[in-house]
């Protein structure tokens, strides 16, 4: 076995694939399923564990005990890292900029700061303007001078060790698919910030010939950049499975749902999160995944998804978020 293909077992078990009735009802079609990355494992669980599994091999098995994160207070990827840690014994350190302009306590103590803050994590706050790297080479170099081994984490743990922690994920609902109902999805749908959750799925059924359209999302990036990264991770992780097969222009990004940027939540995602909750009893993401249910409404509402079409969600988590944004999301 090659270092890249060791992994820890963070996850447990597959995640499962559940029927959204009410959600399907509510339209009359398509068949709208999802994946529930957002609970698997630890930490209140999400995509990043995934991604972790090689990530924290790998970070092991080059004998670094104290990992380095770029993120903010309110991050996804923090939290599960920080969980991580805590549950295999290593440290880690947050590098945090502040993600959107101050909002209220909430943003400040409650959701992923407040379970970061109950781990016990390490942050070390930047000024906004300050650069990421460059900042968590000056945390790398100050645990070596005390005597650790720093190891950082690439961004959202997005580069092909992350990746292929989704290729997981694709041949997990392809799997679950087949035996549930007897057929692969006609499409996943996905939220893309980093990167490596689209890439890993695009490339996952690619490699293995699926005809599934993969539609990511884009909360981070525009489109441009968000296809050029996912394409480029995507290849990667082609590669890496000794595949004949490369992308060129078939990753599927939507950037209309980003509303005003990463991290400000917009009407289309609050609607979206209570009418999902409402019909499923379920939570997303405000940040995330949220802004992807809404796109997913449009395009069912739009036609552009029939309603003869099977479909995969992917929920990949962040739902502590909700407690950050309380404020936004609470109807009076
Ligand atoms: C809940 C949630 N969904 C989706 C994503 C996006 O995943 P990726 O960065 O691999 O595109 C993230 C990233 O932090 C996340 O926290």
């Amino acid at each position: 076995m090659t270092l890249i293909n060791k992994k820890l077992n963070l996850i447990n078990k597959a995640t499962p694939v559940e029927f959204l009735p009410r959600l399907t009802e509510y339209f009359g079609g398509p068949d709208i399923y999802i994946k529930r990355d957002d609970e698997g494992g630890r930490g209140e669980g999400g995509n990043k564990l995934r991604k972790y599994e090689r990530i924290i091999a790998d970070a092991i098995n080059s004998g670094c005990d104290t990992l380095i994160l770029a993120g903010h207070y309110q991050s996804n990827a923090a939290r599960l890292l920080v969980s991580s840690a805590c549950r295999l014994g290593l440290k880690s350190i947050v590098v945090c900029k502040e993600m959107v302009s101050k909002q209220n306590v909430a943003f400040d103590k409650n959701g992923n700061a407040l379970l970061m803050n109950l781990m016990g994590a390490e942050m070390e706050s930047i000024e906004s303007d300050d650069d990421y790297q460059e900042a968590m080479s000056n945390v790398a170099e100050k645990v070596i001078k005390k005597g650790g081994k720093p190891y950082i984490i690439p961004f959202g743990g997005s580069n092909l060790l992350g990746t292929l922690g989704y290729v997981d994920c694709s041949e997990e609902i392809i799997a679950q698919m087949n035996d549930m109902v007897g057929k692969t999805p006609d499409y996943i749908i996905v939220t893309s910030g980093t990167g490596g959750t689209q890439a890993g799925l695009v490339a996952g059924l690619l490699h293995k010939n699926i005809d599934t359209s993969v539609i990511g999302f884009s909360i981070l990036h525009k489109q441009q950049q968000a296809k050029e990264i996912v394409t480029e991770l995507a290849n990667r992780a082609l590669k890496h499975l000794n595949s004949d097969k490369v992308i060129s222009d078939q990753v599927i990004i939507d950037d209309s749902y980003l509303g005003q940027g990463y991290g400000i939540v917009s009407d289309e995602c609050i609607k979206a999160s209570r009418l999902f909750a409402r019909l499923e009893g379920m939570f997303l993401c405000p940040v995330y995944t949220a802004k992807t249910m809404a796109g997913l409404i449009d395009y069912v509402k739009a036609g552009k998804i029939t309603k003869d079409k099977t479909v995969v969600f992917v929920h990949t988590g962040g739902t502590p978020l909700v407690y950050a944004y309380y404020d936004k999301l609470y109807e009076e």
